[in-house]
């Protein structure tokens, strides 16, 4: 008997009670920074190493920081479910919970890649990136992450996991961004839709989403242990 699929869409609100700042919550991040001056190419190459020391800054953390019950509750999900995660986060704390399928929409904090060669990915050595650190072509590494105004190469997959969906999972993410946003329109009409959040998100566009007003770590369990209970 195959395993009802589960997807997981997660956003910064998936990290906040592991002490990582989401980005429009009351003092997140784009409370603190502009996006224009540290989250997109242009900014990188006129300020590069303010842009790296933002994402240094943040790679550092992730040393500093666990995943939460709700990173731990989404793996447990994979005893009784063949479960995706696709998440914009950048950080690594599905992956230390557990969770074996992690697709990272927005990139990944501890990589960098060539800013010739997008194919050329390393992980980064230690949590620091400088001017002058090159890949095996000579040109200067840059952070692995999705800024703003750059594609977003691994949205057609995501798009069609989202539509294999047995039961569709939205938890900390305000759904400000597209594309990672339209995901939920590839789900197909009549699958379970659960939204895990403690603050107020436009969801009325989802059809039947059930919302369940709670952090990511008082709500994820309870709800994985309700579809646990109830696996075939
Ligand atoms: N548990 C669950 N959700 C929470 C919690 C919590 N403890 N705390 C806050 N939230 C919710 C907020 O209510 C909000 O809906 O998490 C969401 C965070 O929204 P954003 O800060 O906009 O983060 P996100 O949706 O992930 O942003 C998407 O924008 O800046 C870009 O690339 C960046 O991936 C990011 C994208």
């Amino acid at each position: 008997m195959s395993k009802d699929k589960i997807v997981v869409l997660t956003g910064a609100g998936m990290s906040a009670e592991s002490g990582i700042s989401t980005f429009r919550d009351s003092g997140g991040l784009w409370e603190k920074y502009d996006i224009m001056d540290v989250a997109t190419l242009e900014a990188w190459e006129r300020n590069m190493d303010m842009v790296n020391e933002f994402y240094n800054q943040r790679r550092k953390q992730l040393h500093e920081v666990e995943p939460n019950e709700g990173h731990y509750a989404l793996a447990r999900l994979e005893e009784k479910y063949d479960v995706c995660i696709i998440t914009q986060n950048v950080d690594d704390l599905h992956e230390r919970a557990g969770s074996s399928r992690v697709l990272h929409l927005h990139g990944e904090l501890k990589k960098v890649r060539s800013s010739v060669d997008e194919n050329l990915v390393y992980e980064l050595d230690g949590w620091e990136l400088k001017k002058g650190d090159t890949c095996e072509k000579g040109s200067q590494l840059r952070p692995h992450i999705v800024w703003f105004g750059e594609p977003v190469p691994m949205i057609p997959k995501a798009a069609e996991i989202s539509s294999t969906a047995d039961i569709y999972l939205i938890i900390g993410t305000s759904l400000n961004v597209y594309p990672a946003a339209g995901l939920v329109n590839y789900v197909s009409p009549g699958t379970p839709i659960y939204l895990i959040d403690p603050g107020e998100v436009p969801a009325t566009h989802i059809p039947g989403v059930k919302i369940i007003k709670e952090t990511a770590g008082k709500g994820t369990p309870k709800l994985v242990d309700e579809l646990l209970e109830k696996a075939k």
